[in-house]
């Protein structure tokens, strides 16, 4: 989590660091801080509280200077509080850092500096690792050189157990910025006479767009004109410069007054661009180029785990099913978390896929390294081009849907499932789906990005019915079958921006217990497209109404009965079962955005939440 930001170059460095902490400040928002280098003068500002905060500090008394380096935290390591915001400085006062991670044996380092005499003035461990790097480097006889910092560094980092994106100037050694990645994302700029180093490419796109995703274990060094790349142990490593895809304006939230909601209106066109250029009428089938795989080999795939976090695991959720009905495949849905301390049975022709908007997810990035180590193959579905688990899997699908900057997930998750669609199209398609049946699956994806835009439609309609229910206690989501992950990823999104209570169920599930929670003061929320249960759930709707339970349901155009017996309806239109799971999905996340703005939520940085999870 966190968001850093390093610069070096010819111009005033606050506001650059400032503009990009603002573009960062989705990865973690709990302080900030920031500090400048002029002519052997070191400036620190830091506070508590948003980049608003910081701005303000920075008003009153602008840090001069053309190196800096910035921070936005997500606490793991000490309270929020105004000494724990980063950077971080080293004994000596001389040395600046910021840091994205853990640093897991810090009490044993901490304890030798303490015996040493080091004072600590943070609860931090990145505090702790700026004294180590600065201990080493003050205790080197030479010469202090840019080089004999980057031999202090080098040694500090290889005493270090844990994870890092960090970067660090020192006052003795000006015209220089350190920084190093292990587990944690880190990006270096190029620029014009300015080099940057970065969490995420949105921070410096105003300024560049030339960059290298650099690797777990690269030590990077960034002057006015000049950058070098090499290994941990100090020798040269090969690295690609790649082209930013996407645009500042793409990064900006332009007329909307969220993220979250400009995302949410960018689903038909994010679902085109995942389909874009995949689907074959000639062949009835998809084309997955990236998997990297011959029919062949997909052919003799006997077993599917998908793996993700969050809302990337209620996708895979879906995509369970749709693998399963298209293509007959055994598939199975794990919380990556969990996957990489189990000891799962998997057979050698089990296929394995990692799921993950900003690929940066560190559970699902160590759930498909264990499983590389297994020795299987293991793809990836990500969005975020050129991040760490797109480049770690032996293949896989860009989702295409341009960056995602709201903390809730929204357009990731409909853009996931499409990929998943195409995935078991193209599964099926080797199997036993025939060539109409394939066409038909083709024409309801070519359909769904015009139905989505109707549910839009609907906006004005759900934000009367959030306000409607915005005194509720807590809400229960209800689906069946593909609707079942839409219920847990309703009650996801509602719980995480308006910090209501929410669960979601199966529909079926609720005579084995939840139905003790149905009263006036919990509405539910059932999903019920037409589906082969809907009947089902018109039997589940009576029994939450006979218990005077508020219902709103989501159901496909037409059907009567549910207006009757519903207290609210969310109609969507007519589709075949395998894509209503996305158009279901949409009146949830309009349902909760409408819902937290109405009680004054934050939505596109809900409390305690950051947007990529980059520490365990
Ligand atoms: C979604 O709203 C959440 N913020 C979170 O569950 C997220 O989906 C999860 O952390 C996985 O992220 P990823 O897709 O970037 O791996
Ligand atoms: N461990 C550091 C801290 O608590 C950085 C946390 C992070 O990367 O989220 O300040």
């Amino acid at each position: 989590m966190c968001g850093i930001i390093g610069y070096i170059g010819r111009a005033e460095a606050t506001p650059i660091l400032l503009d990009g902490l603002r573009r960062l400040e989705y990865r973690g928002y709990d302080s900030a801080g920031v500090a400048t280098l002029l002519n052997g003068t070191m400036e620190v500002r830091k506070c508590a509280g948003r980049i608003t905060n910081l701005a303000q500090l920075v008003q009153k008394d602008p840090p001069n200077g053309s190196i800096g380096i910035g921070h936005t935290r997500w606490a793991t390591h000490g309270r929020v509080t105004d000494n724990n915001a980063h950077p971080h400085l080293d004994q000596s006062g001389k040395l600046a850092l910021i840091h994205n991670g853990v640093i897991e044996n810090v009490e044993q380092i901490r304890e030798q500096l303490l015996s040493q005499g080091h004072i600590f003035r943070s609860e931090t461990d990145t505090e702790v690792f700026a004294h180590l790097i600065g201990r080493i480097f003050d205790d080197n006889p030479g010469p202090r050189t840019q080089r004999s910092l980057m031999e202090s560094f080098r040694l500090a980092l290889s005493q270090v157990i844990g994870t890092y994106g960090i970067a660090m100037f020192h006052v003795d050694v000006p015209d220089v910025i350190l920084g190093a990645r292990r587990g944690s994302p880190l990006i270096l700029g190029i620029g014009k006479g300015q080099n940057f180093i970065v969490s995420d490419v949105s921070a410096i796109l105003a300024h560049t767009r030339e960059v290298v995703y650099l690797e777990d274990y690269d030590v990077v060094s960034i002057e006015r004109d000049n950058f070098d790349i090499r290994s941990l142990a100090g020798t040269g490593t090969s690295f690609q410069v790649s082209q930013v895809e996407f645009t500042l304006e793409e990064a900006e939230k332009g007329s909307y007054p969220h993220f979250m909601l400009k995302e949410i209106f960018e689903q038909p066109e994010a679902i085109r661009n995942g389909m874009r250029g995949r689907l074959s009428k000639e062949e009835s089938t998809a084309k997955l180029g990236g998997l990297n795989m011959s029919s062949r080999e997909l052919r003799d795939v006997e077993r599917i785990v998908l793996m993700a976090c969050g809302t990337a695991l209620h996708a895979g959720m879906v995509g369970e099913c749709l693998i399963e009905n298209l293509a007959h495949l055994p598939t199975e849905v794990e919380f990556a978390s969990e996957f990489r301390y189990r000891n799962m049975p998997m057979n050698k022709d089990t296929l394995v896929f990692a799921i993950s908007q900003s690929g940066e997810t560190i559970d699902t990035l160590a759930a498909l390294r264990e499983s590389k180590r297994k020795g299987h193959r293991t793809l990836g579905i990500c969005n975020n081009v050129g991040s760490t688990i797109a480049r770690e899997s032996d293949g896989g699908v860009y989702m295409h849907a341009g960056p995602e900057i709201g903390v809730a997930a929204t357009k990731s998750f409909t853009s996931q499932i499409t990929i998943l669609t195409l995935l078991a199209l193209l599964l099926g398609r080797i199997r036993h789906l025939s060539s109409a049946q394939g066409i038909d699956v083709i024409s309801a994806l070519e359909n769904l990005p015009d139905k989505v835009r109707q549910v839009l439609d609907l906006s004005d309609h759900i934000a009367d019915l959030a306000a409607k229910y915005a005194a509720a206690e807590g809400f229960l989501f209800f689906g069946r079958q593909y609707s079942y992950p839409i219920a847990l990823e309703g009650a996801l999104k509602l719980k995480e921006i308006s910090y209501k209570f929410a669960e979601g169920h199966p529909t079926s599930e609720l005579k084995h217990g939840i139905i003790a929670l149905i009263r006036p003061e919990v509405p539910s929320i059932m999903i019920m497209p037409d589906d082969a249960v809907f009947d089902k759930n018109i039997s589940s709707l009576e029994q939450i109404k006979a218990r005077k339970g508020p219902v709103i349901a989501v159901a496909s155009e037409g059907r009567k009965q549910v207006a009757v017996l519903a207290d609210d309806v969310i109609t969507i239109p007519k589709c075949p079962d395998f894509v209503s799971p996305i158009l279901s999905a949409v009146p949830l996340q309009l349902f909760a955005y409408h819902l937290a703005v109405k009680l004054g939520c934050d939505v596109d940085k809900p409390r305690n939440l950051a947007k990529s999870v980059t520490v365990e």
